[in-house]
């Protein structure tokens, strides 16, 4: 029979704004206190359901190949599942010697994976969805900056594999915004137009509507700007 307090951390869930919830664990490569090892970076904590199983296998294999484009733009990769240590070495090695996806083959997956049999780390981050698994983590993406602020959060069922190039857009989306001091609309990209604050007063809504400068006003609420994709690159990526 579950406690309360058991019950309440499955459903505990890190919101944004949140502090990454702390932990110690032992991974794949070595052990690690988070989020203090990783100050000054950003990190992608992930949660896959279970080491042997394809969709999961698809994944890794997708996310080690994007690996280096992650890291260039100073942010670390960390997975999670609720298997053991052993299991993990044994999967990362079949991946290595076995598993070709997409073309990609002979994969060696470097990030570290946590493991999670205990399920604290899982419980801690809400990715345990008893009504999805009670045994198994969902697919969990967080963002977390380079202060230990989670900035974004991504669910998704074990039946549905993820998109690493959304992860990988969302990171330079949210990188940019911060830099630049903008937001990014729809399906952004570098070099796109970025989005300027919403004017503050009436004032400057007439301004932005009747002053030809580098505003394109589609109304006094929405204005967009350029922004140089070289601009953004040379900011946010690592020579
Ligand atoms: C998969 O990754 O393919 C998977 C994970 C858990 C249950 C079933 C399939």
């Amino acid at each position: 029979m579950e406690t309360i307090q058991e019950k309440e951390q499955i459903s505990a869930m890190p919101r944004i704004g949140d502090k990454a919830p702390n932990f110690k664990a032992t991974t794949t490569q070595g052990d690690i206190n988070f989020p203090e090892d990783y100050a000054g970076k950003w990190v992608i904590l992930f949660s896959h359901p279970a080491d042997f199983t394809p969709v999961c296998t698809s994944e890794f294999i997708t996310f080690a190949n994007l690996e280096s484009k992650f890291n260039e733009a100073n942010c670390l990769l960390l997975g999670l599942s609720i298997d053991g240590l052993y299991s993990h070495i044994a999967w990362l090695r079949t991946i290595k010697d076995k598993i070709e996806f997409n073309g990609i083959k002979n994969m060696e997956v470097k990030f570290p994976l946590i493991e999670d049999i205990s399920m604290t780390i899982a419980k801690k981050y809400g990715m345990v969805q008893p009504n999805e698994s009670k045994t198994q983590a969902v697919r969990a993406v967080f963002f977390i900056d380079p202060n230990g602020i989670v900035r974004a959060l991504i669910y998704y069922p074990i039946s549905l594999g993820r998109n690493f190039d959304e992860i990988y857009r969302a990171l330079i989306a949210m990188q940019t915004a911060d830099a630049f001091n903008i937001a990014t609309p729809a399906d952004w990209q570098p070099g796109d137009d970025v989005i300027i604050s919403p004017a503050g007063s009436c004032g400057v809504a007439e301004q932005r509507m009747t002053s030809s400068d580098e505003l394109d006003c589609k109304d006094w609420f929405f204005c967009t700007k350029k922004l140089d994709k070289q601009e953004v690159l040379s900011t946010i990526l690592k020579k």
